[in-house]
């Protein structure tokens, strides 16, 4: 379909509450669900959510083979997840660096949850019901987190370990984003 502008922290739709989808297998969600596709994978993301290609519905795309953008990282399946709901498992947290498609050339440690039950729907509105952890549970948290506004600068609890990703890591070749 399309590789669409992914939007840049500032922009107030990032900040927005999402919608929930209420109807699956639609020819407007396959499509949504297209663009997303084809723009994680122009960028190299290791997911994305639809706000950030400025369409304000609980969709997140997410999926780890091999990527460029996080060589040492865990492979996770490639999901569609639709109106997601996340619960914790214990108070169990790790940091993790993080980035993002929408704030682009930096990095920082994020606390997450590290073990995660999720559920949801994919696109055809089959359920999902998921126990994780590692980082397939921080993709999930970041990608989620977008459906509530929320940008993983705003869980950085030591804005010293927030900065450039060639500043950071200078003698890996991290691609940009
Ligand atoms: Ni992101």
């Amino acid at each position: 379909m399309a590789i669409k502008t992914v939007l840049r922290m500032g922009d107030p739709i990032l900040l927005q509450q999402a919608l929930p989808v209420t109807q699956f297998d639609t020819p407007e969600l396959h499509a949504l669900i297209q663009d997303m596709q084809d723009t994680m994978a122009y960028m190299n993301g290791a997911g994305i959510a639809a706000p950030q290609i400025g369409v304000s519905l609980q969709v997140v795309i997410f999926g780890v083979g091999s990527n460029p953008r996080y060589p040492d990282a865990e492979q996770v399946p490639y999901t569609v997840l639709i109106n997601p709901v996340l619960a914790p498992i214990q108070d169990e947290m790790e940091d993790g660096w993080e980035g993002c498609l929408s704030v682009p050339n930096m990095r920082g440690i994020v606390p997450r949850h590290t073990r995660l039950h999720y559920t949801g729907f994919d696109q055809f509105g089959n359920p999902i019901d998921r126990l994780v952890s590692g980082f397939h549970a921080r993709v999930v948290q970041h990608e989620c987190d977008h459906l509530n506004g929320i940008l993983y600068p705003m869980r950085i609890k030591n804005l010293k370990d927030f900065g450039f990703t060639d500043v950071l890591f200078p003698n890996q070749d991290i691609q940009d984003d």
